[in-house]
């Protein structure tokens, strides 16, 4: 049962999101995963309502993952590709944004490869005072809030598949390794997890993991509460106990800057194995949100063995997380349409 109020009309980051507003997301998911598991996988919950995703950079879970989470929600839902688009005639991003809106669009998912681009158009949305929610899909290296909870429900689902929740984060160790300096996961995450009562360690060469990174994120928190986060420079501390294992895609373009010697030498520093993940909990997970370098993050076996890979578990509850989200989001926008979205739900 959901208590906390939700009173956000976008989600841009989770840079201010409290521990109950976190829970609120895992919770409406919780019901939401149980519509996903019946046998008419559909609620009526956000008739009427149409979601836009706008995507000007390539996707393939996050965009299919919120079509198929607003088509569960009985949303109308238009996907934009820009190759295709009026941009390449010239038009600006806000037009673009503003022509959605002209068709009736009342939620946006955005993402761009420009760090800022959903906060400018829900900044526009707000001007217009159009009531229109924007959710970010991923922007640069700043924020990737939906995978973060997707991650954080995937962590609470397997701590206790019966009675899953983010409380039960509370000082669980969680390594996150590899290319954390680019990571708009790593970075949402971060906020998420360190919000959750985790303990997160971070694990990188320092070329992708400037010294003082952690504190500074620590330093800048606008909440003020505490947050563990503690950095190395290299893997063993990290696992050492560790309860799940993040792991980041290596962005292979990293290597044309010379910020790494070769993929081979990174598997080696800091790849994901059997054999490191030995000094880990007995109950270890590996987490990576996609798409995998296979046998660079991680070993291609660990990778495909689901005694220890959520993987595919957090492609699953990715949906059920994005229908949370958008469901929270649009629930103000289809306000009389209250009774309906309760039907069947279980919120
Ligand atoms: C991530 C992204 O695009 O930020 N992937 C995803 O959304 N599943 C991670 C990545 O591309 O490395």
């Amino acid at each position: 049962m959901v208590d906390t109020p939700w009173t956000r009309r976008h989600v841009l980051s989770l840079a201010d999101f409290t521990a109950a507003e976190l829970e609120t997301v895992v919770q409406t998911a919780v019901s939401f995963r149980e519509v996903l598991s019946r046998r008419t996988r559909k609620v009526p919950a956000l008739q009427g309502v149409v979601v836009t995703n706008m995507f000007f950079e390539p996707s393939t879970r996050t965009r299919s993952s919120f079509e198929l989470a607003a088509k569960r929600l009985s949303a109308d839902v238009i996907n934009f590709s820009p190759g295709t688009s009026s941009l390449s005639k010239g038009e600006t991003i806000l037009d673009t944004a503003k022509t959605y809106l002209a068709m009736g669009t009342n939620l946006m998912v955005i993402r761009h490869q420009e760090a800022g681009v959903p906060m400018a158009i829900a900044t526009e949305m707000d001007r217009l005072k159009t009531g229109v929610g924007v959710l970010n899909g991923g922007d640069g290296l700043h924020a990737h809030p939906s995978q973060a909870l997707l991650d954080l429900f995937t962590l609470g689902l397997t701590l206790n598949p019966d009675n899953p929740s983010s409380s039960l984060l509370v000082g669980k160790k969680v390594a996150i390794v590899g290319d954390i300096l680019h990571s708009r996961v790593a970075r949402s995450n971060l906020w998420s997890l360190t919000a959750c009562g985790a303990e997160v360690h971070l694990a990188a060469p320092p070329t992708l993991l400037p010294p003082g990174f952690g504190q500074a994120f620590v330093d800048q928190c606008p909440l003020g509460i505490p947050r563990s986060i503690t950095q190395h420079s290299t893997l063993t501390p990290a696992l050492e106990g560790a309860d799940f294992v993040m792991t980041l895609r290596l962005q292979k373009e990293r290597m044309t800057q010379h910020l790494l010697p070769s993929l081979r030498e990174y598997h080696q520093g800091f790849g994901i194995t059997r054999d490191r993940i030995a000094s880990c909990q007995p109950t270890v997970k590996v987490l990576h949100p996609g798409p995998v370098n296979r046998g660079v993050e991680i070993s291609s076996d660990l990778m495909d063995d689901p005694r220890f890979s959520l993987i595919s578990e957090q492609v699953t509850s990715g949906v059920a997380v994005r229908m949370a989200l958008l469901y929270l989001m649009g629930f103000g926008q289809a306000g009389d349409r209250l009774e309906t979205a309760n039907v069947g739900v279980g919120l």
